[in-house]
């Protein structure tokens, strides 16, 4: 077999074999198949697009390229949550312990982050002691005893889809939608989960701009999870705004806290039950989705999903005391209001700008090195749809520099302020093949 050959099928519009896949992936992740060959299929699938079975044939191809998670030793349907980004999303930190309290394995894999905020992690390290670094069997016993853990991203996944993922970044092939559903879910099945449920994010903040775009991505990521055996399903949300009111780490540690409590931001805990219902479903929990929402309404009102996260973190070596004294999380020095500059609505909190101005902060990463202070973000006071008086406090930066005026001008440029202006759609569709 030739990699010339298979380029110019592809480019010619053809359908490749599985064979031909899997020559295609193994010889590149071994470095016998050049970049320059690579580029140019990824360009002809780009243009060409690839079958619902091309595209599950890739998947399994990348997932293995590589090590396997194997979590057969956790009894019970696992089920994984993945989001496509966003800024502010704290809706695994909610979900894992509200999951859990029904009894299903939440067996999670994590990484820190980069951009934005931290990943899940640094946000959990927010809480004092609380680490990841637990062997695989402490893991597994774990989830077998709590039915929640969460350790660090170890060994060797999906090597293709690094090396590709790399280079389709500089050859203008990352807004594929057969190789970004590829390069996502080869991730998700090489974690090890035997279901999937994706929240697939829309608007500024997000990879796929508008809802018709989110709702293809979603399709062909449901669609190869369910050809390859993993039951998936997908919301579609949005991420016009950031989600929930924090930005930050340990900002975000107290607001899934209050949303545990059913005192949380009404965006963030219906996005929770949205995604939760159908984790709870696909879990085998509930006859229905309706059913799936009760329970998980119930483990909110009686106090269990607080309880199991409190278990949880002292399962990892962290002071659970904090959940009922949040005052113990690290806290910034300084807090800044920002005012509203006139009357009128809130029309626009343009997301990804938003996040840019909490890493300014400190509270992301810029690059894998960089250290993140995990007091630090932003309160988001007001949302979209929200009437505002001239002196309102728009958002409290959490800092600890004294002087945020960079912070201050990013804001004041990405929140636009009219006479009139509707909250959003948080969740725009539902998709389950
Ligand atoms: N995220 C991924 O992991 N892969 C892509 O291709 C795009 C976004
Ligand atoms: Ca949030």
């Amino acid at each position: 077999m030739r990699m010339v050959d298979l380029i110019a099928k592809k480019r010619d519009g053809k359908e490749l074999t599985t064979e031909e896949i899997n020559f295609f992936i193994g010889g590149y992740t071994k470095g016998e198949i050049p970049d320059y060959q690579v580029s140019a299929m990824g360009m002809a699938i780009f243009f060409k697009d690839m079958t619902d079975r091309e595209r599950a044939d890739l998947t399994m191809a990348m997932v293995n390229s590589g090590e396997t998670i194997d979590l057969s030793a956790i009894e019970g349907i696992k089920v994984d949550k993945h989001s496509t980004g966003g800024v502010g999303d704290t809706t695994t930190l909610v979900l894992a312990p509200l999951v859990a309290a029904l009894d299903i394995p939440v067996a999670k894999m994590s990484g820190r982050g980069l951009g934005h905020t931290g990943g899940t992690i640094d946000k959990l390290e927010s809480i004092e002691g609380f680490h990841v670094e637990i062997s695989k069997d402490e893991f597994v016993n774990l989830v077998n005893k709590h039915k929640i853990a969460v350790i660090g991203q170890t060994g060797n996944l999906t090597p293709a889809d690094k090396k590709l993922y790399a280079l389709r970044d500089v050859t203008a092939t990352v807004d594929s939608i057969p190789l970004i559903a590829s390069s996502i879910m080869s991730k998700k099945i090489a974690a090890g989960s035997d279901a999937i449920v994706l929240d697939v994010k829309t608007g500024a903040g997000a990879f796929m701009k508008t809802v018709e775009d989110a709702r293809e991505l979603a399709h062909a990521m449901v669609s190869i999870g369910n050809n390859v055996g993993r039951k998936t399903m997908a919301v579609i949300s949005d991420m016009s705004q950031p989600l929930g009111v924090a930005i930050g780490n340990s900002l975000e540690v107290q607001e899934a806290i209050d949303t545990l409590r059913g005192e949380g931001p009404k965006d963030l805990e219906e996005l929770c039950l949205a995604l939760g219902r159908q984790m709870v479903f696909l879990a085998n929990k509930a006859e229905s989705l309706e059913e799936a929402e009760e329970k998980l309404k119930e483990v909110m009102r009686n106090g269990k999903a607080l309880e199991k996260f409190k278990e949880f973190i002292a399962n990892q070596g962290g002071d659970a005391s904090v959940v009922d004294n949040p005052e113990k999380l690290p806290q910034a020095k300084y807090k800044i209001d920002l005012p509203a500059l006139e009357d009128g609505m809130v029309a626009e909190l343009v997301a990804d700008e938003i996040g840019t101005a909490a890493m300014l902060l400190g509270a992301g990463r810029a690059t894998k090195e960089s250290e993140i202070d995990l007091a630090v973000g932003l309160m988001l006071n007001k949302k979209i749809g929200d009437t505002v008086k001239k002196g309102d406090s728009l958002v409290t930066i959490h800092a600890n520099r004294e002087n945020v005026d960079d912070v201050k001008e990013k804001l004041y440029a990405n929140i636009r302020i009219s006479d009139h202006a509707e909250a959003p759609v948080l969740v725009h569709d539902i998709v389950t093949e």
